[in-house]
């Protein structure tokens, strides 16, 4: 069985986001918005005027968003009289009018702040902070040259910090193939790193200081510290630096800076580990050591490891579904979405657990709310635990919603599901039921769960089909009536 990489989404948008500082809007009501309202009608009309245009997507009901909101207009209101000025945007892709645009910029969570150049030609990502300060720092670094030059030791100072990357090209002269493909590179990850340039190694850092050929040195706050590159391709620089700037062990470090490394980790396609301990424990020191071996061990084999301190990992413990208090706990997920969790955790234990993660002897970990004690609604509650009886087994109609707490279709569809349930409560053959996504896994293979509500019919001698029609008691009945099966037809099979 294969389970949703819906959830890694999810994941992503809850963890990267906890980084933001709430801060509480003064109580002083601006008239003016500094922030401008785009939607389908003049999003591409507006953008296509600006050289440089930064745009919010949001959807009302993302919390992140709503804290995110007051500090985007702070600092768009100090970022309008910036020279040259610099616009901050906001769009609500969660409308269905701006669903095209939502889907142009293939967004995966909510919020996602993208940097329109050239009247929107040249898209990045913006991968700075989510707070007032630091959202005006990154962006006017953004509107600013690429690359900064390095004449004194107060400039590499300003660039070089021990919580980020720099990547910094040495050259001879400023010009020819090298340093032309360095500026290209630059430009194209400008959003991503921070990029200077120099003819005088001896201001960098780290790493010889006579240098004579060009080279590109990374300078980075884990593992070797520094590492240098001489082959001035595009490509080929990209992929040293992406390969050099994914820590060994990534940390569950919630501060503003480290957050490009937390969604790098959450963004890859490889299979995660994630060791969550207590930083007060007695064996801390032994247990960093085992981990960052037992990462060095497996490197370039497709895991990617990250450790945090428990109070700072309640997302985690959350979307898992792992009480706290079984810490230290190891928790895989492979590329399937499949989750492997090993409570209490010994210090002996840790090498062998993953060697059997690696060998594929481990049994899945099923994300489940308890079986509900009482269940006499008229739309019946299913989770992890109860789906193989009451829906995958159950040789009844069933439909199926599955959605989550917050959102806000899901909301308006409860009555008209409830009304489906009561005009069918005198056919024992035919069921609404609902599951909680959020807490419950299910199978993926079975159930394409892309979005909330999804909802899907399993008809009693076992076809599965997904409902998209509209979401009106009339015509869910209608759909239910059209497939299911009669008790006959699904006793076929067995006689
Ligand atoms: C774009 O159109 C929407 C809806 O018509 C409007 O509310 C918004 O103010 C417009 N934005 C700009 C910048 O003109
Ligand atoms: C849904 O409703 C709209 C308008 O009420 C209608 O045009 C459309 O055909 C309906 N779709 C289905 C699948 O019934």
């Amino acid at each position: 069985m294969a389970f949703s990489r819906f959830g890694s989404v999810l994941l992503l948008c809850v963890f990267i986001v906890l980084s933001s500082t709430v801060s509480i809007s003064s109580a002083s009501e601006e008239e003016k918005e500094y922030v401008l309202t785009l939607d389908h009608s003049n999003f591409s009309e507006i953008v296509s005027k600006h050289d440089f245009i930064v745009v919010e997507f949001y959807a009302p009901w993302c919390g992140h968003c709503q804290h995110l909101a007051p500090e985007y207009e702070k600092a768009a209101s100090v970022l309008s009289s910036h020279d040259p000025k610099i616009i901050l945007a906001k769009v609500d892709a969660d409308a269905e009018k701006n669903k095209e645009l939502a889907e142009k910029f293939e967004l995966q969570g909510f919020p996602t702040i993208k940097i329109l150049r050239k009247g929107g030609e040249n898209i990045q990502e913006y991968k700075g902070p989510r707070e007032a300060d630091g959202i005006i720092t990154y962006l006017k670094k953004q509107v600013g040259p690429a690359s900064i030059e390095i004449k004194t030791s107060q400039h590499a100072e300003s660039l070089v910090d021990d919580k980020k990357i720099s990547i910094i090209g040495i050259f001879p002269k400023f010009s020819g193939e090298e340093f032309d493909n360095f500026m290209v590179l630059a430009e194209k990850l400008r959003s991503d790193y921070d990029f200077g340039h120099t003819t005088n190694a001896e201001l960098i850092p780290r790493g010889e200081s006579s240098v004579t050929k060009p080279t590109l040195r990374l300078l980075k706050p884990f593992d070797e510290l520094f590492l240098d590159f001489t082959e001035f391709k595009v490509d080929a620089m990209e992929n040293f630096i992406e390969e050099s700037s994914t820590p060994l062990v990534t940390l569950f470090d919630q501060s503003p800076e480290y957050s490009v490394f937390l969604s790098k980790y959450f963004e890859s396609e490889d299979a995660k580990v994630m060791f969550l301990v207590d930083y007060s424990h007695e064996e801390i020191e032994n247990f960093r050591t085992i981990y960052h071996e037992v990462a060095g061990l497996y490197k370039g084999k497709g895991l990617k490891f990250l450790m945090g301190n428990v109070p700072d990992s309640q997302g985690v413990f959350q979307y898992f579904g792992v009480q706290e208090d079984l810490a230290p706990v190891i928790i895989a997920q492979n590329t399937d979405g499949l989750k492997y969790v090993q409570p209490n955790v010994q210090l002996s234990q840790i090498v062998s657990w993953l060697k059997e993660y690696m060998e594929g002897k481990l049994k899945p970990f099923i994300k489940s709310e308890a079986i509900p004690e009482t269940n006499d609604e008229p739309v019946k509650v299913v989770v992890a635990k109860s789906l193989r009886d009451m829906v995958l087994d159950s040789k009844k109609n069933v439909l199926l919603e599955i959605y989550a707490p917050w959102c806000g279709h899901c909301k308006k569809l409860a009555p008209i599901l409830d009304e489906v349930a009561v005009s069918f409560e005198k056919d024992p053959n035919v069921v609404i039921a609902k599951l909680d996504g959020t807490q419950n896994d299910i199978p993926s293979d079975t159930f394409d769960v892309k979005g909330y509500p999804t909802l899907y019919f399993r008809s009693a001698s076992g076809k599965y089909v997904s409902y998209d029609g509209n979401r009106t008691k009339e015509d869910i009945i209608d759909f239910i009536q059209k497939n299911q099966d009669t008790v006959f037809e699904s006793l076929k099979d067995e006689l």
